[in-house]
């Protein structure tokens, strides 16, 4: 069987990030940097690495800045030209986006990720299409998304990105009920959202990247509040489960940080920090000198 490859990706960046209040009532969550680079760019960087060419964001009230990040800064190129500043030029050329290979969707009201991914249903058509959440960020030699496509060509269905977490954390992510453990690749036979821990049907937990069917797209038509009094896009995968059996888990290869978290995000800077060479030595020996001085102050 031969696969069509996956060129469209949905970015969900309508939720309201209240976990990072006050910051972010101006600013998007998505924007919030690691080092030096806002969330959305590693998101954006992942997906162009796994194929992808169209880009479709589903923005809501207050995301503005996320429109003009993407657009190219005349005056700023033209004077960091004028100065000499090639280097910046480049970098700041990585983030500027082709005209037409972004389009924008709105989601009126925050109704959760299952109705955010169900906004951009016109833009989708009748293609297979990856899903991204910026604010989860998956450091790996292989980009996730990129691993993900390579087992799909294998598998088509349905894929969603799974790694092990301690059973008692489990009600916090989807958890797949697991049919056949083949290694990488898991097939589902069940999926529920936010579990209590005692009912998880394993520890293999869902995060943030898929790539669906369009069929998912029907089932969000018809699809009920869920957990939270959301429209959850787990529910609408495990519906393909029951319809198509054809919904599979990938455990990715890599470091998975939960920047929607405010832990999650200090330990992310913490980690690309110390991962970028002009910061290891200096950066580096701060961290032994606070540890240091912690121990001892206990
Ligand atoms: P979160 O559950 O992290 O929600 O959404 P949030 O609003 O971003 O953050 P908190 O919990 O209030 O701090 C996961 C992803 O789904 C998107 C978010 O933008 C984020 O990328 N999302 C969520 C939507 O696009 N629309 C929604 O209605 C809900």
């Amino acid at each position: 069987m031969k696969i069509k490859k996956v060129t469209k990706a949905v970015f969900p960046v309508a939720g309201m990030g209240t976990r990072f209040l006050p910051a972010t009532k101006s600013i998007p969550k998505e924007i919030m940097t690691l080092v030096d680079r806002p969330l959305i760019q590693y998101a954006i960087d992942e997906a162009r690495a796994a194929g992808i060419t169209e880009f479709i964001f589903v923005t809501s009230r207050g995301k503005s800045a996320l429109e003009d990040y993407f657009d190219v800064a005349p005056e700023l190129e033209a004077s960091l030209r004028k100065s000499g500043k090639t280097a910046l030029l480049e970098v700041l050329k990585a983030s500027n986006m082709d005209s037409g290979a972004i389009a924008y969707v709105r989601q009126n009201r925050p109704m959760g990720l299952g109705h955010a991914v169900w906004c951009a249903r016109r833009l989708i058509g009748d293609e297979s299409f990856a899903v991204l959440l910026p604010d989860d960020v998956i450091a790996a030699e292989k980009p996730c998304l990129q691993q993900m496509v390579e087992a799909y060509a294998e598998t088509g269905g349905n894929m969603v990105a799974t790694m092990e977490v301690p059973r008692e954390k489990a009600g916090a992510y989807g958890v797949l009920d697991i049919a056949d453990d083949m290694g990488a690749i898991v097939r589902a036979k069940g999926m529920v959202e936010k579990p209590k821990a005692e009912d998880a049907p394993s520890n293999l937990a869902v995060i943030g990247r898929y790539i669906l069917s369009p069929k998912v797209l029907n089932d969000l038509n018809t699809m009920k509040q869920g957990v939270g009094g959301e429209i959850q896009l787990t529910d609408a995968i495990a519906q393909q489960i029951h319809e198509e059996d054809n919904v599979y888990g990938y455990r990715f290869q890599g470091q998975r940080y939960d920047c929607g978290s405010k832990a999650g995000f200090l330990q992310a800077t913490v980690a690309f920090g110390l991962a970028r060479p002009e910061f290891q030595a200096e950066f580096g020996a701060y961290l032994h000198e606070l540890v240091a001085q912690q121990k001892a102050a206990q």
